[in-house]
């Protein structure tokens, strides 16, 4: 069974298509990055717009990539919510409209769960129960992973997300938006120990994160100092160094609480190389397994929404022609079979 996935939450396009049996054929993304960078963040009306433009010609080019035919396609998947609410409502419509005209079946995915399962895309894939991770622009999120479409919260964020305080720390940084990733590269040349800065809510139970203070202790940090490239490389090492323990604490906490030995990392802050490599030292010495997307695949796209779709069209799973779409939907609110 062909699965045309379809991603337009927030400020990327992104199309795929996933065979049941064959795996992931092929898939096409499209960024909105440079439209928005000039703004310091993202303007949803443009979003929305830019989304209605290069939605329907990336399809075809993703079609055109795969060899297959409009006919093959069996089953359409879209990213239902969370996320910002014209942004998703431009891949319901189409995913629906698509799914009228071809008389096949649309089903609506939740992001997050899109980037829960994005590992399976993978050749080494975890088996259930594990834990996840979740770490996003928008959500930080410990879940127990049961089965597909099992999912009990264990801890998230009380304010900031990590990958919005990463954003955040850029900006004071002077580095453009999306700053995560030009934060990590101006870490590469930081010196380590010159900065400690604290874990946050490490020192008391629970798996909850905060990371709004960490924002405020990197600016503070940042004031005392005359701000040349070696001092801003250095703030930006301990600031990575610090989400990355603080991470690491909480998984630990997550697997111990859980009897889990596996966890799943993925969002888009996954695909930062110290938070893999942390992680990765973290569940060795508790003798777990660790599982990562590409990187590719930790930030948003459409091949993880195909692949979450045909797991619930698989399991029989139907949903009216009606378009729907959920700005805030949380992850444990997801129905099962
Ligand atoms: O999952 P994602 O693509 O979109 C959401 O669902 O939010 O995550 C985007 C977030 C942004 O905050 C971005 O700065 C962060 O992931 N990010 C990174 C890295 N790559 C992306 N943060 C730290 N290091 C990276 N290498
Ligand atoms: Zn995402």
């Amino acid at each position: 069974m062909y699965i045309l996935g379809i991603e337009t939450s927030c400020d990327e396009t992104g199309v795929a298509i996933y065979h049941s049996s064959k795996g992931l054929i092929h898939h096409c993304l499209y960024s909105q990055i440079a439209m928005h960078n000039e703004y310091g963040g993202i303007v949803p009306e443009l979003a929305s717009r830019d989304h209605i433009r290069k939605l329907i010609p990336l399809i075809d080019e993703c079609l055109q990539q795969s060899h297959i035919l409009k006919s093959d396609i069996q089953g359409i998947a879209y990213t239902a919510g969370p996320g910002l609410i014209g942004a998703l409502l431009v891949g319901a419509a189409t995913a629906k409209s698509l799914a009228w005209s071809w008389n096949i079946p649309a089903i609506g995915v939740h992001h997050m769960e899109g980037h829960l399962l994005a590992p399976m895309l993978e050749e080494h894939t975890p088996a259930f129960p594990f834990v996840a991770l979740l770490v996003s622009g928008g959500h930080t999120l410990l879940v127990e992973v049961k089965n597909i479409g099992h999912y009990q919260l264990l801890g998230e964020s009380l304010d900031d997300a990590a990958g919005e305080a990463f954003d955040k720390a850029a900006k004071m940084l002077g580095l453009a938006y999306p700053g995560g990733p030009l934060l990590a590269k101006l870490a590469e040349q930081g010196q380590a120990k010159r900065f400690k800065f604290p874990r946050p809510m490490t020192d008391r139970p629970g798996l909850d994160f905060s990371f709004s203070g960490l924002k405020t202790f990197t600016m503070n940090t940042l004031n005392n100092t005359d701000k040349t490239e070696q001092d801003k490389a250095d703030v930006a090492l301990a600031f990575q160094q610090a989400t990355a323990e603080t991470l690491a604490i909480k998984c630990k906490r997550a697997l111990k609480q859980t009897g889990l030995k596996r966890l799943v990392v993925a969002g888009g802050v996954s695909a930062n190389t110290q938070i893999r490599k942390t992680l990765t030292e973290m569940t060795n010495k508790e003798r777990a397994e660790i599982f990562f997307p590409r990187p590719e695949f930790c930030t948003d796209n459409g091949a993880m929404i195909a692949y979450a779709g045909c797991q619930r069209l698989l399991a029989q799973q139907q949903e009216s022609l009606s378009i729907n779409a959920r700005p805030r939907w949380p992850i444990d609110e997801l129905y099962t079979h």
